[in-house]
């Protein structure tokens, strides 16, 4: 894999991935097992939209983990996991240990009728049969759609309808922190209204005691038992599905990111091993959930593609003390470590003593996503957890562009605080004013769009290719619109400044403003709501929640109404959209055509009750006070 080694190098790689893009990733794909050549390299067009790399190629993205390495790598460990529990022991299973489970799997899957192009629902904690359960689907075609096991029966039951899953993967139940979930009891309330699922397989892991449907639920172990542990993997195309990944939007439901097997793999194994700069032997981490795509693409695929070792693990950083991330990683020798923001000002707000019982000297390499990281935060991260040795790549991207976009390459790029720096090559921003104008040169701010496809950006939204067009090729002309605003600065290099859209990034975790709503409004009480986000000083954003309540429930207790509206978005959606402020009020500003001013909101929700702008032509002027003093303002 060509590998960047200078900042000279970083240009000279740059330049020519925009000005010859073809030639660019035709080498770096050549460096992966084809079973048949691919016949176009790129076919494109922004307004269907219609991306195609490397079609005609023939491959299967697990012989490129397995197969292709196994003379060199049959003895590395890929997988060392961590669990919950710091009593238990960690599992590491070799990458020849890794792939006989795979296949084993894939076995298991085409036994229960799984055939190539048919959608496995993943609903499963952080465990290694997570990571097995989706090369196993990789291997014989199908298509995963991993759901994180945080949301709700609701969110599950939404996700297997839209893709029309034919199977889950599940556990009994799942250890967090001092908690025990009982995920099949999730799943169970799911499958009632999931048609569809004609298979569910269970893995045992907390052992307790769980309703299994005879003739639908199976055990994971007992459907290995006796599995052969090898499989030929199936023939897939450049451009068949991969995967499907929900993501909220400022519309509607959330909805299915549909990624393809060529480009994501070329361009995850070239990320991954670039912006890390990793080497035989790291002991890379990401603390990530599988069901996010950071999971996706550097928990499982390009570390996996790459050789590397990765830890998993299966808990929360505060269990069962608040030093327990720094413990792995003494503990594992990590040598890359990549998080979130919302983690590093969280650990940061515990002082220093967790940290210094603990031996970080094994690191290298640090890295955060998922939200802007704050200037302070990422101080701290670099002098107390890397002790001013290691470089930070704060890594822009979304679910949507499969791979990281906008980053340094660690000990390479020369870094700022809360910049994502440079684009990676292959990547083109362009910053557009809100009439779609370009804005050119240094020293400007705008939105962020991409104006030329790479490998792993998505291919549609699963079921609704409108969608996909509208959502994100339709605001600028022959443009893909991320919903971020950016500032680029007179160096040229990025920071993002957070969504311009409808969306909020609460703890790193995408919601829409309108799918919180919703799960409000469905409390019987509740006649409409309005939510914005705020600055908070952990989560980056927190939720609040303006609530209208229906006349019924004007007589109740303010604070039983909160604890049921939040005990509803939790059923609806799941913990992590619970509002963190709930404000009662009579009733929402409109303008006259009856739009809600959000503007208004959110600048009260930013504790801001003045230069409110004119409110005069508004259809109830007089709730903007009210709501004002509500706030505390
Ligand atoms: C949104 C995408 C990419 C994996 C995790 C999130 C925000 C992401 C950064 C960063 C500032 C960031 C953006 C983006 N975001 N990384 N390094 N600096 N903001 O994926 O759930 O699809 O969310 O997260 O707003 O649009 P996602």
């Amino acid at each position: 894999m060509l590998r960047i080694n200078t900042l000279g190098g970083y240009f000279h790689e740059y330049q020519k991935s925009v000005s010859n893009p073809e030639d660019f990733w035709s080498d770096i794909a050549q460096t992966f097992y084809w079973r048949k050549k691919w016949d176009t390299t790129l076919e494109w067009n922004f307004e269907e939209p219609k991306v195609e790399w490397f079609k005609g190629g023939k491959l299967n993205i697990t012989e490129n983990i397995f197969e292709r390495r196994m003379f060199t790598h049959a003895d590395r460990p890929a997988i060392i996991w961590e669990s919950n529990s710091p009593d238990e022991p960690s599992i590491t299973l070799t990458y020849k240990q890794l792939h006989e489970k795979v296949c084993q799997f894939a076995n298991v899957l085409l036994k229960n009728g799984v055939q190539k192009g048919d959608r496995v629902a993943i609903y499963l904690p952080m465990l290694p049969e997570a990571t097995i359960a989706m090369l196993a689907c990789a291997r014989v075609g199908a298509v995963h759609s991993v759901v994180f096991a945080g949301f709700s029966a609701n969110s599950l039951s939404d996700r297997i309808i839209d893709a029309e899953c034919k199977l889950v993967l599940t556990s009994d139940g799942s250890y967090r922190g001092g908690k025990n979930i009982g995920i099949k009891t999730i799943v169970d309330e799911a499958l009632e209204r999931c048609p569809t699922v004609e298979k569910v397989i269970v893995l045992k892991r907390t052992g307790e005691a769980i309703n299994m449907t005879p003739g639908r639920d199976v055990w994971w172990h007992d459907e290995t038992e006796g599995v052969s542990t090898e499989n030929k993997a199936q023939e897939m195309d450049s451009e068949d599905m991969l995967f499907i990944l929900y993501t909220s939007g400022s519309t509607g439901k959330p909805k299915g990111v549909v990624h393809t097997t060529g480009g994501y793999m070329v361009y995850t194994q070239y990320t991954f091993e670039n912006v890390f700069q990793i080497d035989a032997g790291d002991i890379y981490w990401c603390s990530a959930d599988i069901g996010w795509i950071t999971g996706h693409s550097y928990i499982v695929y390009g570390p996996l593609l790459s050789g590397s070792t990765v830890v998993m693990f299966e808990g929360i950083p505060t269990y069962p003390h608040v030093g327990r991330f720094w413990e792995i990683i003494e503990k594992h020798k990590v040598t890359h470590f990549y998080t979130a923001p919302t983690a590093i000002r969280s650990l940061q707000a515990s002082g220093l003593d967790p940290v210094t019982p603990f031996n970080l000297s094994s690191l290298k390499v640090l890295g955060t996503v998922g939200e802007p990281i704050n200037v302070e935060a990422w101080q701290w991260y670099h002098t107390h957890i890397g002790k001013g040795k290691c470089p930070i790549v704060d890594t822009w991207w979304q679910t949507e562009t499969g791979g990281m976009m906008i980053s340094p390459i660690a000990g390479i790029t020369p870094t700022k605080p809360a910049y994502a720096t440079l684009p990676l090559p292959g990547i083109q921003p362009i910053l557009v004013d809100s009439e779609g104008k370009e804005l050119k040169g240094n020293g400007v701010e705008g939105n962020l769009c991409i104006k030329f496809p790479w490998p792993s950006m998505l291919r549609t939204t699963y079921g609704d290719h409108e969608r996909c067009r509208q959502t994100y090729f339709s605001t600028y002309k022959g443009l893909y619109f991320t919903g971020d605003g950016v500032k680029r600065d007179e160096d040229g290099y990025y920071r993002i400044l957070g969504r311009v859209d409808d969306v909020i990034n609460v703890s790193g975790h995408r919601l829409g403003t309108a799918e919180v709503e919703n799960a409000i409004n469905e409390h019987p009480l509740v006649n409409e709501s309005a939510v914005v986000g705020y600055p908070h000083d952990i989560k980056g954003q927190g939720i609040y929640a303006y609530v209208v309540l229906e006349k019924d429930g004007q007589s109740h207790d303010k604070d039983a109404m909160k604890s049921s509206i939040i005990s509803t978005v939790n059923k609806i959606i799941g913990p992590i959209a619970k509002p963190d402020k709930i404000l009662i009020v009579s009733g929402l500003p409109k303008t006259r055509s009856g739009k809600i001013m959000r503007r208004i909101l959110r600048k009260i929700a930013e504790g801001d009750g003045s230069n409110l702008g004119d409110i005069t032509t508004l259809l109830n002027p007089e709730v903007v006070e009210e709501i004002k003093v509500g706030a505390g303002l």
